[in-house]
């Protein structure tokens, strides 16, 4: 018998993606799927006309998420899965606010994108930009070859003398699989900022020394930026866009670079400061550039100030664009709503970012136990359940682990679980208690209750 459709899952995808992976979504009984019929970016209007009663929302890196389209959804949507490692075109808080899940892609293109880094590491160095330009413009018959001409700094080591030094900014999966990469060509040492805006200094001792050992490298150590800057041959940033990395290389930053380092952007255009990259480069202050993100992409004319650079290698933001892990990305993305739909846990649902200690709730209570659990309460909730708590504020709980374990699998919630309001970003409680299933919709006020009973 077939399902009536107003009982099926509405899910709306704003780009079709391919053979590969549309029969997941496709043919389902219970899905009510519809696509972006067109092969470009798809137009907001039409996502927000047919957003309207969606479970799930599969979007691309150009479709930006905000309060207007989860409005436009409605009450049903249960989450959003982008297919893509970065959700800055997502707004998180708004989900949260919500209690929508987000669903993303990590893991399956760190290799794609740290291939791409040697590759921008390689052709910034080596003068591909001016002289692939040369040839495709014809003019290699007007260049005889001749010493030293289109020389370049050597991205490998040429002798165990001649030392060479990794830095990034950012590290995380991308970057340490770059990393690894760069061991055949005779690194020896790496730096990094974890965190561009971190105080701390001083190594992760243990994981650096481990690191180095499994790769055979001299160090691995964190450091403050400015040594990222002075230290490194080639300067890799790979960390997450949104305000906290706004224009982490700036002017400042190049001008302690070595006049010989090439600087690679595979992340976000945001973090580097275009102007001023433009103005370095102009100057001689630092090699070349590799980039694969320009800030305002794709809005990048042929008279941009980095595109005229002779020196600025620039890619279409191509760096997860293998055939491997655009199927596996766009499976994960499909299979991530998919899940949501249907009440089931997703696949990939964001992770858990570092939490603070304790957590405080506004009145000045402070709510923490020894096993804490964190997580986003909704203002509504916390009305409801205990009148001493703030009203139209959200707020994080610390919770016992054992409000939760009581429970029947129905009552684990992502309330407290999908997102929170962390500075750094949302967390899934997931990673902390075994038994909470990010992107399910269920009993919040029980969970609330039973906490504060415990409390
Ligand atoms: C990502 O996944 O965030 C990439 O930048 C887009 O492919």
């Amino acid at each position: 018998m077939s399902q009536s459709p107003s009982l099926k899952h509405k899910i709306v995808v704003t780009r079709n993606l391919g053979p590969d992976v549309m029969p997941i979504l496709e043919g389902r009984t219970e899905i009510d799927l519809v696509v972006w019929p067109e092969d470009r970016a798809c137009d907001r209007e039409w996502l927000l006309r047919n957003a309207t009663g969606a479970a799930a929302l599969v979007i691309m890196v150009s479709d930006k998420i905000d309060a207007e389209v989860l409005d436009a959804a409605g009450p049903g949507l249960r989450a959003v899965s982008t297919m893509s490692v970065g959700y800055e075109h997502v707004d998180v808080q708004e989900l949260a606010k919500r209690s929508i899940a987000l669903g993303y892609t990590p893991d399956v293109l760190t290799e794609a994108v740290a291939d791409v880094c040697i590759m921008l590491a390689l052709m910034a160095g080596r003068n591909a930009k001016q002289t692939s330009a040369l040839v495709n413009e014809g003019n290699w018959p007007q260049f005889s070859w001749a010493p030293f001409l289109f020389c370049g700094p050597q991205l490998s080591a040429p002798s165990p003398s001649r030392q060479r030094t990794a830095g990034f900014i950012g590290f995380g999966r991308i970057a340490k699989a770059t990393l690894a990469r760069l061991v055949p060509f005779g690194f020896t040492r790496c730096v990094y900022g974890a965190n561009p805006h971190s105080t701390r200094q001083g190594s992760n001792d243990d994981s650096d020394k481990e690191l180095a050992d499994r790769l055979g490298l001299t160090s691995v150590r964190r450091v403050d930026l400015d040594t990222v800057a002075s230290e490194s041959d080639v300067v890799f940033v790979l960390a997450p866009g949104g305000p906290s990395t706004y224009h982490v290389v700036n002017e400042e930053f190049l001008r302690k670079m070595k006049k010989m380092g090439v600087l690679v952007n595979a992340s976000r255009g945001t973090l580097v400061d275009s102007d001023a990259l433009a103005k370095v480069l102009k100057e001689g202050g630092i090699w070349a550039a590799g980039l694969d993100v320009v800030e305002g992409e794709p809005n990048i004319p042929a008279d941009h100030p980095l595109v005229r650079e002779p020196r600025c290698v620039i890619l279409p933001h191509i760096g997860s664009a293998t055939n491997e892990t655009w199927v596996d990305m766009a499976s994960l993305a499909a299979n991530n709503a998919l899940a949501a739909a249907l009440g089931e846990p997703m696949p990939c649902a964001l992770r858990c970012l570092p939490q603070p200690a304790t957590s405080q709730v506004t009145d000045g209570t402070e709510v923490s136990r020894d096993r804490t659990i964190f997580g986003f309460v909704r203002q509504s909730w916390i009305s409801k359940a205990n009148k001493q708590l703030p009203m139209g504020n959200t707020c994080c709980y610390t919770l016992p682990e054992s409000a939760f374990t009581s429970h029947s699998p129905d009552v684990q919630t992502p309330d407290f679980g999908a997102l929170s309001l962390h500075p750094r970003g949302p967390v899934s409680l997931r990673a902390n208690h075994p038994n909470l299933t990010p992107g399910q919709r269920t009993h919040h006020d029980a969970v609330l209750d039973h906490h504060i009973s415990q409390a």
